[in-house]
Order: C-alpha cells, then sequence, then structure tokens
C-alpha cells in the first residue's frame, strides 16, 4: 500500500513512533452516539496503523491506549473500554502473530482487571518471537507513574548496596523506565487538535519531534501517519547543536 504515496526516505524513517490516540468521545459526539462508540472505531484506526507501521518499516510503535487519570472516568467509560481491551486483543492476536508482531505493555498493570490480564499476558507470550515489528501498548500507563516505579527501584537497589548514587546517570534511569528494551520515539503524534502530553512519554520524549494534527483517532488512517512521517523528514534534529555542526 506504499506504493501509492511519494516512497518514504527509509533511511530517514524515525525507528519509534510514539502515538497518543485523541478524540473518540468527540467523534461519537459528532454522530450523536455513546463515547464509546468512538473507542470501538477508534480500533479500525490501530489495525490500519499498525499494519502500515510495520508494511513501512518502522520497529517500534508505541500507543497510548489508557492513561492512569483515565481510571477517573465514569465507571461505564472504563469497563467498556476493559471489555473491548479484551476483545481486542483475542480478535487480533493470531494477525499479530502472523505479520511478525510482537506485543508489548507498559503501565500499571495491577489495575488491570484480572481478565484483560490474563488476556495481555497470552498475547505477549503469543508473540513473544516476532521481531519485526514491536507494539507497546501503553495501558494505565503515564509518565509520572514510571519515574515514580524507576526511583522506587533505583532506591531499592542503593539501599541494597548494589547501586552507588554517584553512578546515576540519563542512562541508569532509562533502564530503569518501563520502556528500558526500547529506543526513545524520535517522533510523537497526537491526534484531536489537542497540545499537550498528557503525562505520555515524560522522560523517553525529551527530544522527540512533536506533531500535532485535528484529526480524530477514529479517523485516522494511515495516510496521516505517512503525512506525519513526510513533516517529520523535513525537520532538523539539532540536538543543541547549531546547523553548521550537523553533518
Ligand atoms: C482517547 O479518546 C481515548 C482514551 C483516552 C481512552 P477520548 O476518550 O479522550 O476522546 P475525547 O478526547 O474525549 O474526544
Ligand atoms: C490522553 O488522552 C490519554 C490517552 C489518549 C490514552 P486524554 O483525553 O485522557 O487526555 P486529556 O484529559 O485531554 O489531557
Ligand atoms: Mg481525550
Amino acid at each position: 500500500m506504499a506504493d501509492q504515496f511519494t516512497p518514504i526516505d527509509k533511511a530517514q524513517l524515525p525507528q519509534h513512533v510514539a502515538i497518543i490516540m485523541d478524540g473518540n468521545g468527540r467523534w461519537a459526539k459528532e454522530r450523536g452516539e455513546d463515547r464509546l462508540f468512538g473507542h470501538l472505531h477508534g480500533v479500525q484506526s490501530v489495525r490500519d496503523v499498525v499494519e502500515a507501521s510495520a508494511e513501512w518499516g518502522i520497529r517500534y510503535l508505541t500507543l497510548y491506549a489508557f492513561s492512569t487519570e483515565n481510571w477517573d472516568r465514569p465507571q461505564a467509560e472504563v469497563s467498556g473500554l476493559m471489555e473491548l481491551l479484551v476483545n481486542t486483543i483475542r480478535k487480533e492476536v493470531e494477525q499479530l502473530k502472523k505479520n511478525g508482531i510482537r506485543l508489548h505493555v507498559i503501565g500499571d498493570l495491577s489495575m488491570l482487571p484480572p481478565t484483560a490480564r490474563q488476556e495481555l499476558t497470552e498475547a505477549l507470550e503469543l508473540t513473544a518471537e516476532n521481531d519485526q515489528l514491536h507494539l507497546i501498548m501503553a495501558l494505565s500507563y503515564s509518565g509520572r507513574w514510571d519515574l515514580t516505579q524507576a526511583f522506587r527501584r533505583m532506591a531499592d537497589k542503593v539501599l541494597a548496596g548494589e547501586l552507588r548514587p554517584e553512578s546515576i546517570d540519563a542512562q541508569t534511569i532509562s533502564d530503569h523506565l518501563a520502556t528500558q528494551k526500547f529506543p526513545d520515539p524520535e517522533l510523537m503524534i497526537r491526534t484531536s487538535g489537542e497540545h499537550r502530553i498528557s503525562n505520555f512519554l515524560l522522560y523517553q520524549l525529551a527530544y522527540a519531534e512533536l506533531y500535532f494534527t485535528d484529526t480524530l483517532w477514529p479517523d485516522f488512517r494511515r495516510q496521516h501517519l505517512y503525512e506525519a512521517l513526510m513533516d517529520y523528514q523535513q525537520r532538523e534534529r539539532r540536538f543543541g547543536k547549531t546547523s553548521e555542526q550537523l553533518p
């Protein structure tokens, strides 16, 4: 499908794309429907974006599906979302396996209902051998939760004499985050016109290029991802240096 577009410059493709999938509720409201109707339609967007990412050679895709703060939504929406999560994973896992996609989850999984945890554990195992695309679902996730659990684990190691405080550097912190196995995202996309990070990957986004689109998540398809990638390829990533210093 990628060939219907100008070819993406593979050398300039981000390795890791992170997406805040936002706007499901507004999408449903525009249609006079319940918020859950929007979440349900958002699944189709996830499918398309995951497929395209795998086809185009993106190695890591992190999707913000449910934040720590989202637990405070009305009970019916939370349980509807959990049910949708379990059903979607059950339905999609075979396809993920076939397409070489490995599933990962980051977040405070102790908050999830046992059925959801069970379904996730099975899906993680079933796709564990895959290596084409790493699909990282941020579930019950927040950047502050992640930093907090990382600092606690480091403090435990310090107390146990396994870590010396003076040896802690930026890499040590990265190594204790839930994302320790993944490189930092080079590109972060947020849909629905909101210009904020909403407690997503606070530490990991330090040098990410940010891309905002008004498109609501249930309308987001591979062509929107493609536009974001094209925009990313125009950017000059200086990392604090001057243009002249760049290769
Ligand atoms: C994003 O859509 C999905 C989740 C946060 C679970 P929203 O549900 O936040 O939709 P809006 O922002 O209210 O339109
Ligand atoms: C961020 O969206 C969380 C997810 C997309 C999972 P929210 O809709 O919860 O964020 P706010 O409340 O607009 O900041
Ligand atoms: Mg929202």
